[in-house]
């Protein structure tokens, strides 16, 4: 695997791979990577010929200092899982190389970014959206790879690609999940074990939601039953639950609203903030 820090390098590099005709699968992230993120890497081998990496903790997307401080590193451990998964190229730039002057451009993508994650984490999707172009420019990607985990990133990111007319297939990858249910996480890293043990209520309150909806629930019924199931513990609390369209994410009173609904939840276990979500079908 090659690891580039700067951007000029890799660009040269990429331009000769691209004049050999070969494809580029690319593979954004944020580091302690988990199984979660080898299946996005797995993918993007079985569908290109070289697959590019990024680890980058963009601090423009941090809307909470204390959150970027604790962003759990492990550059070392990193570096080793993406040998073995044959990742073939690193991009792994500084602070500076990213922004050497301060990020002004922000974005503003209507609804999409209003609510759930939109609405707690002010100015967080326009960030997301700003490093991701950057990535996008720089590498310049067939395929580009991320996680329905982060289902409302998603859903901005492809708005992104359509407005800004980037020539780019996306590709959204089903959530990896622990034997308990708790989907992977790089913030899993900072659950003592003891939180970690509590941290599934949120998969149960969705499969709660999801039973509450098929009994033919509305949305503020099936969140009673979803804030039973996670709020079971004192220091465990829902921030909220939602069944939002999935692709322009408004917000449903009942199922019927949307031809494919999505279930999506956050809330902390101490003070570690998760997220999660699932379809109903
Ligand atoms: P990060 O949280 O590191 O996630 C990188 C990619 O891995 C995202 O597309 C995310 O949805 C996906 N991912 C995380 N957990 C997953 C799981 N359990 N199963 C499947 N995929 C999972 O998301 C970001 O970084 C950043 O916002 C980024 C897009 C890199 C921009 O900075």
């Amino acid at each position: 695997m090659q690891i580039f820090k700067q951007i000029a390098p890799l660009k040269a590099f990429l331009r000769s791979t691209k004049c050999q005709g070969k494809s580029i699968g690319l593979v954004p992230t944020m580091g302690a990577l988990h199984e979660g993120h080898l299946a996005l890497f797995k993918t993007s081998k079985n569908e290109n010929d070289i697959t590019v990496g990024s680890i980058f903790v963009n601090p423009v997307q941090f809307n909470d200092p204390t959150d970027l401080a604790k962003y759990p590193r492990n550059f070392e451990k990193d570096v080793e899982l993406l040998e073995a998964a044959g990742c073939d190229v690193l991009f792994s730039p500084e602070n500076v190389e990213m922004y050497p002057a301060k990020a002004t451009l922000s974005m503003d993508f209507g609804n999409l970014d209003k609510v759930m994650e939109g609405y707690f984490r002010p100015g967080h999707f326009s960030g997301v959206a700003l490093v991701v172009s950057k990535l996008f420019n720089i590498v310049e990607p067939d395929q580009a790879y991320f996680g329905q985990k982060d289902w409302q990133q998603y859903a901005i990111i492809r708005r992104l690609v359509e407005d800004l007319n980037f020539d780019i297939r996306l590709h959204s990858v089903a959530t990896m999940r622990e034997e308990d249910g708790l989907a992977m996480s790089s913030r899993n890293a900072r659950l003592s074990s003891e939180d970690r043990a509590k941290a599934n209520v949120f998969f149960k309150g969705l499969l709660a939601g999801k039973s509450a909806f098929k009994a033919g629930a509305s949305v503020k019924s099936a969140r009673k039953k979803v804030r039973e199931t996670v709020e079971v513990f004192p220091d465990v609390s829902l921030e909220y639950f939602e069944l939002a369209d999935s692709t322009n994410l408004n917000l449903l009173e009942n199922v019927e609203q949307s031809e494919r609904p999505i279930m999506c939840i956050a809330g902390y276990v101490g003070e570690v903030r998760l997220i999660d979500n699932m379809f109903l079908d």
